[in-house]
């Protein structure tokens, strides 16, 4: 007979949706750690001009209200929808962007949040489509970066953690819509 051995409490946390968690990769107190880092790092690398921070939905709106809060100098924040199609664990490639056209970037120091740089498709597609409105600067701040990714066109000035290769949930990500609320990082089973 084989017996699974699973961290003691893991997986009773009553926010899992009968699925079940592997292990917790970034615990809350690591990422709260982190994002006061990266605070720091973004107020001293802006010493003037216009801040916007751009939000990609959904999975960046955790890291991203947490983040702005330990930016300390004056900033607008903004959002974007880059939505990926398909519920499943592997990225399709196809990027489909929305965005409020209204929202001036021409001048403008621009803050591309992102929660993951998977295949980094997404960064690649969106920042080509953003630079061409003309901002002072774009530089992308992603809370988790797997590493994996070729061919990618910029540069992630701003990285929380490198990430493990495995599927991760929570603190904003998600699986088909689950577990974004967690608020620590797991990857599944
Ligand atoms: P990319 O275009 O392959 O870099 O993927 C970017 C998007 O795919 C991210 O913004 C996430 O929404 C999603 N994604 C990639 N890897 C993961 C993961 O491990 N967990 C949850 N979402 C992921
Ligand atoms: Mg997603």
């Amino acid at each position: 007979m084989t017996s699974t051995v699973r961290p003691l409490g893991l997986n009773s946390d009553p926010r899992l949706s009968g699925r079940a968690i592997k292990r917790v990769a970034f615990d809350e107190a690591a990422i709260a750690k982190r994002v006061t880092e990266l605070g720091r790092e973004i107020t001293a690398a802006y010493p003037d001009g216009d801040l916007l921070v751009l939000g990609l939905l959904k999975g960046s709106f955790i890291f991203l209200s947490d983040l702005v809060r330990q930016i300390t100098r004056p900033l607008q924040v903004d959002f974007l929808v880059a939505a990926s199609y398909g519920e499943g664990m592997v990225s399709t490639g196809s990027v489909n962007l929305v965005y409020d056209p209204e929202t001036r970037l021409e001048g403008k120091d621009i803050l591309l949040v992102e929660d993951i740089v998977d295949s980094g498709r997404t960064l690649n597609r969106l920042v080509t489509i953003l630079k061409e409105r003309k901002p002072r600067s774009l530089e992308i701040c992603a809370l988790l970066h797997k590493r994996i990714a070729d061919g990618l066109k910029y540069d992630t000035k701003f990285v929380g953690f490198d990430a493990p290769n495995e599927f991760l949930v929570g603190y904003g990500l998600d699986h088909a819509e689950n577990f974004r609320h967690l608020p620590y990082i797991a990857s599944l089973q």
